[in-house]
């Protein structure tokens, strides 16, 4: 990773390109809605955001940084909690990007860019292909993102486990069963 690139850096630029987006209600309401593990809606789309601005700016390669931020905060914004059972969205990993772009299109003005990032961002899954630049950067970092994200729900998860598991023993006697 280039140095030169800091975080601070990065996510200053996401809030400058994406401010009406992060500004939003409906944003708001992503902060209530959980997508990987422990990590809010909000959460995810704001890193895959950050992510796709790094990479693209580590390889210096030639997107329109303001379509590529906001088209990747918009990626995951279904805004409904996916983890309650819902005919609605019984088939949330095909149908999300749909939904996402139709909310996307009734509170924002996108651009073409826009539009097929957030329908494509799932492939290979789902019938949307991605056509330009920002949208196959953002099916990269949309995964990388999500990967890492779990991983770390699943290692706090342990490391809980093994507190519990610890605080059992200390505090465990022979005689708390007598
Ligand atoms: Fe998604
Ligand atoms: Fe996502």
């Amino acid at each position: 990773m280039d140095s030169k690139i800091s975080e601070d850096q990065i996510k200053k630029a996401v809030k400058e390109l994406g401010e009406e987006i992060l500004l939003s209600e409906g944003m708001a309401a992503e902060k209530g809605y959980l997508q990987h593990g422990f990590t809010s809606v909000y959460e995810h789309s704001f890193s895959v955001a950050a992510y796709c601005l790094k990479l693209s700016r580590m390889l210096s390669l030639d997107v329109d940084e303001s379509s590529l931020v906001r088209g990747a905060l918009l990626h995951d914004y279904f805004l409904y909690d996916w983890h309650v059972p819902d005919k609605s969205h019984r088939l949330h990993g095909f149908t999300h990007p749909q939904a996402a772009l139709r909310n996307a299109e009734r509170d924002f003005s996108l651009n073409h860019i826009e539009r097929n990032m957030i329908s494509s961002h799932m492939f290979p899954l789902g019938i949307s292909l991605p056509i330009y630049r920002e949208s196959i950067i953002l099916c990269i970092s949309d995964k990388i993102c999500a990967t890492g994200e779990t991983a770390a729900s699943v290692s706090a998860g342990i490391e809980r486990l093994g507190l519990l598991i610890a605080g059992l023993k200390s505090s465990f006697r022979i005689s708390d069963l007598l």
